[in-house]
């Protein structure tokens, strides 16, 4: 929990008076300067867009240290979880703030097991999505509709569990549902005797005339790349699912509208955009120097897709996580990709850039994870729902935390009004 330093710890000067302004702590021992009561003293407000110098919250479930390259769950480095846990395991100790025993373990996944299936009426909705719909689109829209199927949740805080391992086993559930209603096939149900993420593959991939195995390495990949995804700090999409939770929204509602925010292409829509950005290079004969020539363009920039990042200023944890296991699956499934070989030299021209190095540019989650998920077999506009399934925990575990938190209050920002100060009324008969 934050605390106090010793006061007065910041000191500001409005309008010739001196106001002081309490310190805070975190236990990563960064300093915040406690505003609160700014408005009310001093009659001023902070500017501050983006939010980039703003602490919106208390957090005790993940830590970003951007300096240095550092990624904690409940404070276990991302490293040791990708290396050691499932997804599943990874779920519980962010909701629950520890990793499972072996029974809490089991009985989480029996949980899984019985929410995995989605309510009859909700499958005909899938019939109603024009065929090429965003699985994004239908998947937002769907996690808001289970509010009118199982209004119970707002019990959520007698019984976290339920609410959790409904939403982590139905999304799994409508993701892989989408996919098969964009192709024409036939769904697969889910299965009691598979695991989170191989019921996964297997209902994603299997279909009645082939003979799909899954392969254990693969679904030690699958778990991985959830794992990094799990939760990252207070983003675009978990502030946006706090956002929202702020009102007293349901917790189906608040996450539809986080699943529409990580949508972006500059947030996690950035996973199918780094893609489709190695596609367009690899079609024109493979010309790295063009797309970096575009990305540092003054006039005219296009963004080098999966570079950059607010916090980090190094190279990204989950990068090197995920590029070691895109390597991993290229190893097992015995093929290469020739958008990893531009995705590398990308990667190795942008580093040696002045622009990029000046910048503190590196690659980030997005820029390995897309060609993993389409070497595993995933077409291309499924990666942001992979994300989301595996930003889900994070989601739950943050709008949990919102709700608990005496602190919290409406989310409600303030702006600078640049409009007019007095228009003149024309009656609409005398508008031009
Ligand atoms: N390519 C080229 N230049 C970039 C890039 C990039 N990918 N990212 C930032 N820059 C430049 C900016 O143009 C700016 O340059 P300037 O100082 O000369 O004006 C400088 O770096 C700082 O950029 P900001 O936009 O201020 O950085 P911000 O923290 O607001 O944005 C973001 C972070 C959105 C991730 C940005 O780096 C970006 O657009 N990256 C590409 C999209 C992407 O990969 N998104 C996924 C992020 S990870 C995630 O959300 C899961």
């Amino acid at each position: 929990m934050p605390h106090e330093l010793p006061a007065p710890a910041a000191e500001m000067r409005v309008d010739g008076t001196t106001v002081s302004l309490p310190v805070v702590q975190d236990s990563a021992g960064n300093r915040a300067v406690d505003i609160r009561s700014l408005y009310k003293t001093a009659r001023v407000l902070t500017y501050d867009p983006g939010f980039g110098n703003t602490v919106s919250c208390r957090s005790a479930i993940s830590l970003v240290d951007g300096d240095k390259g550092l990624l904690l769950y409940r404070g276990y480095p991302i490293e040791t979880l990708t290396e050691h846990c499932t997804f599943v395991e990874v779920a519980y100790l962010l909701i629950h703030g520890q990793l499972p025993s072996h029974a809490e373990s089991e009985k989480f996944s029996e949980l899984l097991n019985r929410h995995s299936m989605i309510h009859e009426d909700m499958r005909t909705f899938f019939r109603r999505y024009p065929e090429h719909a965003h699985p994004m689109a239908v998947l937002s829209a769907m996690v808001v509709s289970l509010s009118s199927f199982y209004p119970e949740v707002e019990n959520i805080e007698e019984d976290i569990d339920i609410a959790a391992t409904r939403l982590l086993s139905k999304l799994r559930t409508i993701a892989a549902f989408s996919y098969k209603k964009s192709i024409g096939e036939p769904v697969i149900q889910p299965s009691y005797k598979l695991s989170y993420c191989a019921n996964f593959l297997n209902m994603m991939f299997a279909a009645p005339v082939t003979n799909y195995r899954i392969d254990p390495a693969l679904i030690r990949a699958m778990n991985q790349l959830f794992i990094l995804h799990a939760d990252h700090g207070q983003n675009c999409s978990t502030s946006t699912v706090r956002l929202v939770g702020s009102a007293g929204a349901n917790l189906y509602a608040s996450i539809c509208a986080g699943i529409c925010a990580l949508w972006g292409p500059l947030h996690g829509g950035a996973n199918q955009e780094v893609v489709e950005m190695l596609e367009t290079i690899f079609r024109e004969g493979g010309h790295v120097d063009q797309v970096i020539a575009r990305a540092k363009d003054r006039k005219k920039p296009q963004r080098l897709m999966g570079f950059g990042h607010r916090i980090y200023k190094t190279y990204d944890p989950r990068a090197a996580i995920a590029k070691k296991i895109c390597r991993e699956i290229f190893d097992r499934i015995g093929r290469q990709d020739p958008l990893m070989d531009i995705a590398l030299e990308l990667e190795a021209k942008a580093l040696a850039d002045p622009y990029f190095q000046e910048r503190q540019l590196y690659p980030n989650v997005d820029f390995y994870t897309g060609i993993s998920y389409r070497a595993l077999g995933f077409p291309t506009n499924m990666y942001t729902v992979l994300f989301a399934i595996g930003r889900l925990p994070g989601w739950i575990a943050q709008w949990q935390e919102l709700r608990r938190d005496p602190d919290q209050r409406i989310g409600r920002p303030q702006q600078l009004y640049t409009g007019p100060m007095e228009t003149h009324f024309v009656p609409i008969e005398k508008r031009a």
